[in-house]
């Protein structure tokens, strides 16, 4: 009943010679990229990653639905890319999408923080950024102790087993984001499916609907919502981050009702999913290392390098894309201008020229120069609140677990964007 990630603790990388060999060609292994299903297989997946790590570090996929771009696998590459903001944009294709709904979404007019460039970006960031700094965290601390406390709470309550991702792992975080946005309670459980719909929108459990029109009809459903709330905020304002951006104004302008929408939207999904896939992929992590259990519950000291473990280990955002303003190279290979760049942060955080032993999973790695929060100028504007909210529970959880060990087969969820595991089911004793 294991569900590998990489080889077990002590084991070298379980990517051997042979499994190389028998990948196909350089052309399929970068296919995987853009196949969501390649996603629930990590075993698959690292292997074709590995292959092009070695053999093509930037290679050209070309598959159908999609427009073509560049895999970029090396941790280095990216970070060369990251770095060069002006050279490779955001702008217009951050997100790996079909075709279809590429063009949709710019017929639509969503532009959210990921898909800005500077100037612009950095004062739109600039809106948020407070409610994210160290101070307004620490500010936070108790009332997610808090949460953390209550989630182990109903874990317990829950009799020693359950599905960890449904019955925890998703609405702890969410209860965190929505809260700080000042999204009524009761509104909670439609947040929840709206979110999981738009990012999860690969996995047949998660969708609404194969077609891309349903994606966007769930966009359109949460920018309805907000649209009530907005009137709501700029009405009363009240000190929540999501009447901050309601009331938000650049050279004295209100932001336009799409941008404040998209404002929303990239705040409620990108503090979502991504934490709760955390939470579940270090739990599921640390019931197949016993030992490393074992020695964060013997030394709660350990939480923060844990911590960055686990969210390396998970890598819950997948990738994120880039596009080439001019005509450059990338590694000696030929871009042109308007060629789009993935950066596979999940071949980058086990990249062996960048992390000893990558396939192992360490708690006590230090250095960890993962890119899970990506790097640069958009730098995940929610790492603090992640890492806070990860090692809260880990905080709360530890010392209380007296056994835990999978009840059933964990699956992870189809997507080429943002996921991890969809079912964690557990059986566990609690103090
Ligand atoms: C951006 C990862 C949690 C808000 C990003 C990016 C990554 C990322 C990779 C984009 C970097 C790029 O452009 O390449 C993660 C991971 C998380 C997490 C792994 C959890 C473990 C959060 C949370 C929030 C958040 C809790 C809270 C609101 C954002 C925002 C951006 C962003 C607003 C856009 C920043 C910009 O474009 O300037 N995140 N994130 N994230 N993240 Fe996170």
């Amino acid at each position: 009943m294991r569900l590998r990630s990489g080889p077990m603790q002590g084991e070298k990388c379980h990517v051997t010679k042979e499994s190389l060999m028998s990948m196909p060609t350089i052309d399929d292994a970068a296919k995987v990229l853009a196949d969501p299903n390649s996603y629930t297989d990590e075993t698959g997946l690292h292997a074709a990653l590995a292959r092009l790590r070695a053999k093509a570090p930037i290679a050209r996929v070309e598959v159908p639905d999609y427009r073509p771009f560049w895999a970029v696998t090396k941790h280095a590459d990216i970070l060369a890319v990251e770095r060069a903001n002006r050279l490779f944009t955001n702008w217009p294709r951050p997100v790996l999408m079909t075709a279809a709904s590429d063009d949709m979404g710019a017929a639509a007019g969503i532009r959210t923080l990921i898909h800005m460039d500077d100037p612009q970006h950095r004062v739109v960031r600039a809106i948020a950024a407070d409610w994210f700094s160290p101070k307004a965290m620490k500010a936070m601390g108790d009332r997610i102790e808090q949460l953390a406390k209550q989630y182990v709470d109903r874990m317990r309550e829950a009799g020693g087993e359950c599905d960890f991702v449904s019955e925890v792992a998703v609405n702890f975080p969410l209860y965190v984001i929505m809260s700080l946005l000042g999204v009524p309670e009761s509104d909670f459980p439609r947040m929840l499916k709206l979110t999981q719909e738009l990012v999860g929108n690969d996995d047949d459990e998660l969708r609404r609907s194969a077609s891309s029109d349903e994606t966007m009809n769930a966009l359109l459903d949460m920018f309805g919502y907000f649209q009530h709330l907005t009137a709501t905020w700029r009405e009363t304002p009240t000190g929540d981050l999501g009447s901050t951006i309601a009331n938000a104004r650049i050279d004295g302008e209100p932001l336009s009702d799409i941008d404040t929408m998209s404002y929303y939207a990239i705040i409620a999904t990108a503090g979502h999913d991504t934490t709760s896939s955390s939470i579940a992929g270090g739990l599921h992590a640390l019931i197949e290392h016993p030992e490393q259990r074992e020695m964060l519950s013997a030394d709660p000291d350990l939480i923060p390098l844990a911590t960055e473990e686990i969210i390396r280990w998970v890598t819950p955002v997948k990738a994120f894309m880039r596009t080439a303003a001019e005509d450059t190279t990338l590694g000696g290979v030929p871009i042109a201008a308007g060629d789009s760049l993935l950066l596979s942060y999940v071949s980058a955080n086990r990249d062996e020229e960048a992390f000893t032993d990558p396939f192992r999973f360490d708690i006590e790695r230090e250095p960890n120069k993962h890119v899970a929060f990506g790097f640069g100028v958009h730098f995940c504007l929610g790492a603090g609140l992640a890492r806070m909210e990860i090692s809260k529970f880990l905080a709360e959880l530890l010392p209380r677990l007296k056994s835990i060990e999978l009840n059933g087969e964990p699956r992870l969820s189809a997507t080429t964007f943002v996921g991890g595991l969809k079912h964690l089911p557990i059986r566990y004793s609690l103090i």
